[in-house]
């Protein structure tokens, strides 16, 4: 399950749009940041458009620094990032620049898209993902049979919404250019929908000449079953925090934060915390919160490791501490080990009450990191 890295780039104009309407494409930014687009381009494993910035721009989407190129090799990696084009109906033009410059390339498509990009000779690797595009499973091929981590998805406004909408985009790195295309059919960035709540984190700002460039990352948790990029970012949290509790030898240091549906922190806590022996993480976080904060009932909690079924030190375990909170949703790295308690199935009694539980196994070894002296021991 686990999926690439997704950094989104793009350039706006001060009015929203990503281009005008004229036969070619609208310089939205300078030469500064174009050799910056470069270098992160040379930093990543694959780089992602859709169709309809093919048809539009005929891009080439290269590492145009020699020695940018001449540093992935000698790093092992292919001189060119894969790049990837996503299609629906496969109508796309063999001759386009995409498909003859660069390292390998990849068609990722709609069944009937794949059927007709194969009729077309495309020069790529044509790969068929079902009757529709499903982001995740695109997302999932391509970190498990392309081996990519890090993506940039360089357009357009389709595919870059989806991503948000879908909460699969890690970081945004969005361009403001000083001027204004004023043309209503113009291609904008982000179109209508449903995108996740709440505000995005601003990480970074930087001038670079006339332009700025601003990154976020998206705070809003994943919905059901479904994680989100968030979701990473906040258990990548849970875990530091597990790593800062006070050590001990009779119980697992965890992190655990609360954040509301629209990516609000509600609280944040670990095990052992503020000379509490006993308390843990779960427990502390949720003790910070007044019951009968109505953000509770969408909340999400990120524990390093899962929520305990049973305990001796306290009446009742963290898996109904957060059941008796009223929220539905937990996000954890590893399951726990019998190393304390047999049957530990924290899990088990959160499902049984309706509760969502999210195992994102690719942060079992950061979450486990903290507690490396314990497991020895058990085995
Ligand atoms: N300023 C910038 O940073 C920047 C960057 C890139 C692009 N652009 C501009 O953006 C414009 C193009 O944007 P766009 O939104 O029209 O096109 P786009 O996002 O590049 O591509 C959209 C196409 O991708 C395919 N696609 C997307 N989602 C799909 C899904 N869920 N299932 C199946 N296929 C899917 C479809 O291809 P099919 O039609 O083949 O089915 C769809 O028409 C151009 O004007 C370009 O200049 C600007
Ligand atoms: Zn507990």
């Amino acid at each position: 399950m686990p999926y690439p890295y997704v950094l989104l780039s793009a350039a706006v104009s001060l009015d929203g749009y990503l281009d005008d309407t004229g036969p070619d494409r609208l310089l939205l930014s300078g030469p500064a940041d174009f050799d910056r687009v470069d270098e992160v381009r040379a930093s990543v494993d694959a780089i992602l458009v859709g169709a309809g910035t093919i048809r539009a721009d005929n891009p080439r989407l290269l590492v145009n620094s020699p020695a940018r190129r001449a540093a992935r090799v000698a790093a092992g990696k292919p001189e060119y990032p894969l790049k990837v084009a996503v299609s629906g109906t496969g109508e796309l033009d063999p001759a386009a620049l995409f498909w003859h410059t660069g390292g390998e390339k990849v068609l990722l498509a709609t069944d009937a898209g794949a059927d007709r990009a194969r009729a077309l000779g495309l020069a790529a690797d044509v790969v068929a993902l079902g009757p529709g595009l499903d982001w995740r499973r695109l997302l999932e091929h391509l970190h498990d049979v392309r081996g990519v981590r890090r993506l940039m998805v360089e357009g357009g406004g389709t595919i870059h919404t989806q991503l948000l909408q879908e909460g699969l985009a890690d970081e945004l790195q969005l361009v403001l250019a000083p001027l204004f295309v004023g043309d209503p059919d113009a291609p904008r960035l982000f179109g209508p929908g449903g995108y996740q709540g709440g505000r995005l984190r601003l990480t970074g700002t930087r001038r670079i000449e006339d332009v700025v460039l601003m990154t976020y990352e998206p705070t809003a948790p994943g919905t059901g079953p479904l994680p989100s990029a968030a979701d990473r970012h906040w258990l990548a949290l849970a875990c530091e925090l597990a790593a800062a509790c006070p050590p001990s030898r009779t119980a697992f240091s965890v992190g655990a934060v609360v954040v509301a549906a629209d990516g609000t922190e509600l609280a944040r806590g670990h095990s052992r915390e503020a000379g509490d022996p006993v308390v843990h993480a779960e427990e502390a976080a949720l003790a910070g919160i007044d019951r009968a904060d109505p953000r509770l009932a969408g909340a999400t909690v990120y524990s390093s490791l899962e929520p305990c079924a049973r305990r001796s030190s306290r009446p009742a375990p963290c898996a109904r501490l957060i059941l008796d909170a009223g929220v539905r949703r937990v996000v954890t790295a590893w399951r726990e080990p019998d190393t304390f308690v047999t049957d530990a199935d924290g899990s088990g009694l959160l499902a049984a009450a309706g509760a969502d539980v999210v195992v994102l196994p690719e942060y079992e070894e950061r979450a486990k990191a903290p507690n490396d002296h314990l497991l020895r021991r058990t085995t």
